[in-house]
């Protein structure tokens, strides 16, 4: 994903989360923790929260620098952050699970771990499947680099899964909030306009396709290169010394989701939120949002996101917290 991987990143480390949430930075719009995922979802009221937008640590079969569940452990480990997310949500509220890639260590084959989590979720915790959508990292790294780039006989991984969940089949999403600029090709049929005709596919192309609408609908997969490396957050981080998170998520996958799936003045979540780009696009497209990581470094170093720089409170002001030592 972009900006994954491609960085000096930030050390390895397992910090246990205080025992309560703990506020590190206000915005505008929204508040910033240190804390444990299931504390911070279980200090919501019932039905309050619009969105929940996250990458929770991936169900990957070798343990990474923040901390994943072991694979085996993943769904007893997931399944219960799942249900506080239902109890939170609002009945027209959406989670999007943005997940990664995952291998069976020592074979070239996969586990089907977001499969069967995605199967769970639906089964066993009352989510709609809204749709499956995708992330495509389109400067992936050949990974797994064993299988991909030394025995060569995997592709590249350059995708990772995106479920779109909801206690209710209709949740609110409206797709002209996310429209994109129209193709050439696009603008030329609009100035010229069309006929109805059948296409080879037998689906009917009507004349009013090529009425102006404001943008065209995006795809369900959104492809973004390694685009990041002059961002606020990497500049700033690079001036403090601080290594970069490690998993970022790409911007426009942040920016299409909750453009879709909530209104300004929203309240937006993402407990698991790393270096937070959900609270920064949140910021920008007007919606409230609460996040946090049980790291303070990650979490601390996420205020380079936003200009002006939020600055830390409490605690956190008067012993450098989010200072990633390293
Ligand atoms: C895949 S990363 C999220 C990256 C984020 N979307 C971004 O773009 O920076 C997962 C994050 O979950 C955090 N994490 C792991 N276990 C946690 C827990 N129990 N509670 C809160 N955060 C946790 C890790 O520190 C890590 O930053």
């Amino acid at each position: 994903m972009d900006g994954r991987e491609d960085q000096a990143v930030a050390p390895m480390r397992d910090p246990a989360p205080p025992a309560v949430p703990r506020p590190l930075y206000t915005t505008p719009l929204g508040t910033m923790y240190v804390a444990d995922a299931m504390d911070l979802l279980r200090g919501q009221p019932d039905g309050s929260v619009r969105l929940v937008f996250t990458s929770p640590p991936f169900p990957l079969v070798t343990r990474k620098a923040y901390g994943n569940a072991p694979a085996g452990e993943y769904l007893d480990w997931f399944l219960p952050h799942a249900r506080e997310i239902r109890r939170v949500l609002a009945p027209d509220g959406s989670l999007v699970l943005d997940l990664g890639d995952a291998w069976i260590e020592g074979t070239p084959t996969r586990a089907a771990l977001p499969q069967r989590l995605l199967v769970a979720l639906l089964d066993g915790c009352g989510y709609h499947l809204c749709q499956e959508a995708a992330s495509h990292n389109t400067a992936a790294m050949p990974a797994p680099a064993e299988w991909v780039n030394v025995r060569r006989c995997r592709l590249k991984s350059a995708l990772e899964q995106v479920y779109w969940l909801s206690p209710s089949p209709f949740p609110e999403a409206d797709n002209r909030r996310v429209l994109r600029p129209y193709s050439a090709d696009m603008r030329r049929m609009i100035a010229r306009g069309t006929e109805t005709r059948r296409r080879p596919s037998g689906h009917l192309q009507k004349a009013a396709i090529a009425k102006d609408r404001g943008g065209s609908i995006p795809d369900a997969v959104v492809a973004c290169g390694n685009t990041d490396s002059r961002s606020r957050y990497i500049t700033r981080c690079r001036a403090a010394g601080h290594g970069l998170h490690p998993a970022r998520m790409p911007r426009p996958l942040a920016e299409l989701w909750i453009g879709l799936c909530s209104q300004p003045g929203d309240l937006v979540v993402d407990p698991f939120a790393g270096s937070n780009i959900t609270g920064a696009v949140a910021e920008a497209l007007g919606r409230r949002w609460i996040c946090g990581d049980r790291d303070p470094g990650y979490a601390g170093d996420s205020r380079f996101r936003f200009e002006p720089e939020p600055v830390l409170i409490g605690d956190a002001a008067r012993d450098g917290t989010g200072a990633d030592p390293a």
